[in-house]
């Protein structure tokens, strides 16, 4: 089963209680909480106060990524908000290993994200160290942007690479997913995609249906 894991960075503020529950009553399990800190991207969204409000309006499984400097400062306080999946960048941390057992340690599943410009030989050694390995598709920072297609090779060595360490991986790819590239994401080895724009623009609970049979067809 692969997962659909819709962006709220897309979501309409005003309406979010009601937004969630359409997009999980349409069979949304995961949510993806993205979190800018205005340094590490240049986009500020919103903090723990805000996925601790989502917390308290849905049952769904909280998939955050972390797209702050030095996360380590912050995980308590996004686990303790309700993040179940914490997604740290490899780019953004000093002390990567230290980030990811802390995050383990608070008993939530850690994930580490790559940006475009970052290979997948530079986190080859962390594959089993993590639950999951985002490939962003985008330059991280905003919704909205256009799916890069060399990330389909990235998804396709970490996929290989997860197979010769015969560890069970989450691979997350985020940025510009459609149904026009989703087949193509989980064909590359994509098991839970992230989609922002392609959900909630036009009809939410249609475009989850859709996506979710697309990418499990
Ligand atoms: C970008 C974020 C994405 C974004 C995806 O930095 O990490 O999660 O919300 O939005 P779309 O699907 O519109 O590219
Ligand atoms: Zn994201």
């Amino acid at each position: 089963m692969n997962i659909l894991s819709p962006s709220l960075l897309s979501v309409d503020f005003n309406h979010a209680a009601d937004d969630i529950k359409i997009i999980t009553d349409a069979g949304a399990k995961w949510l993806h909480l993205d979190v800018m800190d205005g340094s590490f991207v240049p986009n500020i969204s919103y903090g723990a106060p805000v996925i601790k409000a989502f917390r308290e309006t849905t049952d769904a499984f909280f998939d955050i990524h972390l797209m702050i400097d030095e996360p380590i400062r912050y995980i308590d306080d996004f686990i303790t908000a309700g993040g179940e999946m914490i997604t740290i960048h490899y780019e953004a941390c000093s002390d990567v290993k230290t980030t990811l057992e802390i995050i383990r340690s608070k008993g939530a599943q850690c994930g580490i994200a790559i940006k475009p410009g970052t290979s997948v030989s530079e986190i080859e050694n962390l594959i089993t160290e993590v639950d999951m390995v985002l490939v962003m598709s985008v330059e991280p920072g905003f919704g909205g942007q256009k799916f890069m297609p060399e990330a389909l090779d990235k998804l396709k060595q970490v996929k290989r690479l997860a197979n010769e360490k015969n560890h069970s991986l989450l691979i997350q790819v985020d940025g510009g997913i459609n149904k026009d590239n989703a087949r193509k994401a989980v064909a590359s080895g994509a098991n839970v995609l992230v989609a922002g724009s392609a959900v909630f623009s036009g009809d939410k609970a249609e475009n989850v249906k859709m996506l979710n049979e697309l990418i499990n067809s």
